[in-house]
């Protein structure tokens, strides 16, 4: 609603000839908020700091997103102390409540972030919350006693980082096995300590098959717990470089979708291998949903949102990453634009394709050829000892093979290698037998993931702190999300520049 004060602040700001158009919106205290409402940046926004230098107070007006160096200010204001109002300094010096702050404070020195004058039109507080000024920038200059400087201190956040991206899928029931650790989730830990990393859970995908609302959820649920007991297992638990997050707490991976619909051919996603193998089985094609076909379109708007520079998969995915790149080409050059960076997949090829227990096929939940991590000891007692061995050894003292027995396939990963070293020269020698290294691998597995496994007992009964980290996750994720769909949103000209200046004379 617009209210008197607002209207008030309006006429001021039209008095010193301080171009403006009035947003309307649901009542939200932080930028964050308002941007996102608004489908724009943070860097779209100038809030506005009421501060103390010396003995007196000043408006400081920043370009959102930026961080101050305070030495800046001080140095060209020629004060020694500099600090942020407190709450009721604030309040007195603005007449507006805290977190609504205008740029525009008659009788208070104004610096002018040098970088509000980069972009044409800023979004700031008016002193309502339900409001919001779309301020056009070069007329700050307009505003009586302000002064304007380079403010803005040098980034150091994850300078010279890459930025690694993985999803995985809440189907099935939403475990995960050992083929998407080691496929994945482990690639994405072994690097993560020195790269910026954000993972998801990918719930809109698994709507292609699971569409029935409680196991969705519970699948979301079980698998968010199992990522996360991984990650905090190998990690910590703090996980300074790691963004976590639901897809569908980030809608614009949909608007993304949408978009790269139009630049996507036919003929892309009918050479997908996951719609490929749909057609050869029983389905026919008139009754493959459209969410299957368009499969590859989301993944590409996971990824490209994001612009990371490494995409941590197993090899079945790496058909996904090359459509992934076409599209992005295909737009970059439809829009003449670069807004789209050209992901790398990273598939080491010893974990390419980890084989179930069958030795035969991909290990997956659907083939039943699995071992998990996060089920009871007894369950994966049971799929240790289902595992394909060597079928040519009839008796314990046989000599036995050791190639393609997937006993010995999963002992390279989670066994001590001195140990496996002996163990593989005994089997050949018929000196050790099949139950003797079985027991050994069920029992470097539970050592593997003892970390993970009490993690996962920890956060089960703590809602509270994995709520925490899936919405600081998911803001932050918003976040670069909203800044790449503005760039999109320019490059294909679905920015609406109203011409709105006539209204507010
Ligand atoms: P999903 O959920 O099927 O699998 C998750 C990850 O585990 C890997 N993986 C394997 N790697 C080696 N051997 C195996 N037997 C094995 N089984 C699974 C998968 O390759 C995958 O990396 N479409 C994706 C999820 C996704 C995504 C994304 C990934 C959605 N958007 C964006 C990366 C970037 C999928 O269904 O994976």
């Amino acid at each position: 609603m617009i209210n008197a004060q607002v209207k008030k602040y309006s006429q001021e700001l039209n008095q010193v000839g301080i171009k403006h158009q009035i947003i309307e919106h649901p009542h939200l205290t932080t930028v964050e908020a308002v941007q996102q409402y608004l489908h724009d940046s943070v860097s779209g926004s100038c809030p506005t700091l009421i501060m103390k230098a010396d003995n007196q107070f000043i408006a400081v007006v920043k370009r959102g997103g930026t961080h101050l160096d305070s030495g800046k200010i001080k140095k060209s204001l020629k004060v020694s102390n500099l600090r942020l109002a407190n709450k009721d300094e604030f309040v007195k010096v603005t007449g507006v409540s805290v977190g609504a702050a205008r740029i525009l404070n008659p009788g208070l020195l104004t610096i002018l972030d040098k970088h509000l004058f980069d972009q044409e039109y800023l979004n700031g507080g008016t002193g309502s919350f339900s409001c919001t000024f779309r301020y056009r920038t070069a007329d700050f200059k307009k505003i009586p006693n302000s002064r304007v400087i380079d403010i803005a201190a040098a980034s150091t956040e994850n300078q010279g980082k890459k930025r690694i991206l993985s999803g995985i899928t809440p189907s099935g029931d939403g475990l995960l096995h050992i083929g998407n650790y080691l496929g994945a989730v482990k690639q994405f830990i072994d690097i993560a300590k020195d790269h910026e990393c954000f993972l998801f859970v990918a719930d809109l995908h698994a709507l292609t098959t699971v569409q029935n609302q409680k196991q969705l959820q519970q699948n979301a649920e079980t698998l968010i717990l199992n990522e996360l007991a991984l990650l905090m297992g190998e990690l910590g638990e703090d996980l300074p470089n790691v963004t976590f997050f639901r897809q569908s707490d980030v809608p614009l991976h949909a608007e993304l979708q949408t978009i790269l619909n139009n630049v996507t051919p036919l003929g892309l996603l009918r050479r997908a291998h996951a719609y490929k193998d749909k057609l050869t089985k029983e389905v026919a094609e008139d009754e493959i949903n459209l969410g299957l076909f368009n499969y590859p379109i989301l993944m590409a708007a996971d990824i490209l949102l994001y612009k990371p520079d490494l995409v941590p998969v197993g090899k079945d995915q790496k058909q996904h990453i090359e459509i992934t790149r076409d599209i992005a080409e295909r737009f970059n050059k439809t829009f003449k634009t670069n807004v789209f960076k050209l992901p790398e997949p990273h598939i080491p090829e010893n974990v390419a394709v980890i084989l179930g227990t069958d030795g035969q096929r991909k290990m997956s939940k659907t083939l039943g050829n699995y071992i998990s991590i996060f089920e009871s000891e007894d369950t994966i007692k049971k799929q240790v000892n289902s595992t394909y061995t060597d079928p040519t050894r009839i008796h314990a003292n046989d000599p036995g093979h050791i190639e393609g027995n997937m006993v010995f396939t999963y002992l390279d990963f989670f066994g001590e290698s001195a140990r496996v070293r002996e163990l593989k020269e005994k089997y050949q020698q018929g000196t050790v037998g099949d139950v003797e290294v079985k027991e050994y691998l069920f029992a470097s597995l539970l050592h593997t993931f003892k970390p993970a496994r009490e993690q996962f007992a920890k956060l089960r009964a703590n809602p509270t702190k994995v709520k925490a980290i899936l919405e600081s996750g998911a803001a932050k994720a918003r976040q670069e999300a909203t800044k790449t769909m503005s760039e999109v949103r320019d490059a294909i000209g679905l920015t609406n520049q109203y011409s709105f200046f006539k209204y507010t004379g």
